[in-house]
């Protein structure tokens, strides 16, 4: 087959599918990240909740009201009752979209896509990131995958495995140095910072990325800044490989 893909090789910039381009799919579901894999979108990203039993589903809120047909808090899913929600499609997506989707389980995507994608993952709870290791590991992608997390213990165990790991920052109370110093190779910054923040991080040896950024003029003061790779919910777009999407 295809020699594996790998965060090494990205272009400059490398775009990420924030939720498997939300803006066009539905998020974070299987048939989203495959529809990004085959425009050509360069990072995939599935939200990672570890569910009550140990299994890692791909969503994004700390509830499953809002994009599935059940309720509830996201970490007391049990994996079989994750099996059972369907998603939300929307009307919005009605007429392209089945509206019958799953809610996937991120082995589930290593198995499709582990190969073919670089996948940026995030661990969205505790424990999250050794679930995610676990996972990679098993699937022997340990080298071609970001892991992100707000968290920075969740990033301990992704460092400790050698895999690339990306801390989010929503403010400016974090040291690059000591980032980058204990193995951190990746900073999200919050498209509500200042794009002035950049230089410090790449000086820091840190590859800076923004989230999330989905008009081209919100995307221009950061790539004049020099981010390494831009999360966007319309990335063909707004990154001009496609005129429309
Ligand atoms: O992971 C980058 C960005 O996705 C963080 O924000 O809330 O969309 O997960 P959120
Ligand atoms: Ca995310």
């Amino acid at each position: 087959g295809a020699a594996p893909v790998s965060a090494s090789t990205l272009p400059h910039p490398f775009w990420i599918a924030h939720r498997g381009m939300a803006s066009v799919c539905p998020e974070n579901t299987l048939e989203a990240y495959r529809a990004t894999v085959a425009v050509g979108v360069d990072v995939v990203e599935p939200d990672c909740w570890l569910t009550r039993d140990g299994g890692l589903v791909c969503m994004h809120d700390d509830t499953v009201d809002r994009t599935t047909d059940g309720s509830g808090r996201t970490h007391d899913l049990t994996l079989a009752g994750a099996g059972v929600l369907r998603v939300d499609a929307g009307e919005w997506f009605a007429e392209a979209w089945p509206n019958t989707l799953r809610v996937p389980t991120f082995p589930e995507v290593l198995e499709e896509l582990g190969v073919r994608a670089v996948l940026c993952p995030e661990a969205k709870n505790t424990g999250g990131g050794s679930a995610i290791i676990e996972h990679l590991t098993r699937y022997g992608v340990l080298d071609t995958v970001i892991v992100q997390s707000f968290m920075r213990a969740e990033l301990d165990p992704v460092i400790a495995a050698g895999t690339d790991a990306m801390m989010l920052t929503a403010t400016e109370h974090y040291d690059p140095d000591s980032l980058r110093k204990s193995g951190i190779r990746y900073l999200a910054l919050s498209a509500a910072l200042p794009p002035s923040l950049v230089a410090p991080g790449v000086a820091a040896g840190l590859n800076v990325v923004v989230w999330v950024v989905d008009r081209r003029v919100d995307a221009a003061p950061w790539l004049a800044a020099g981010v390494a790779g831009l999360f966007s919910n319309d990335p063909l777009y707004v990154s001009g490989r496609s005129p429309v999407l």
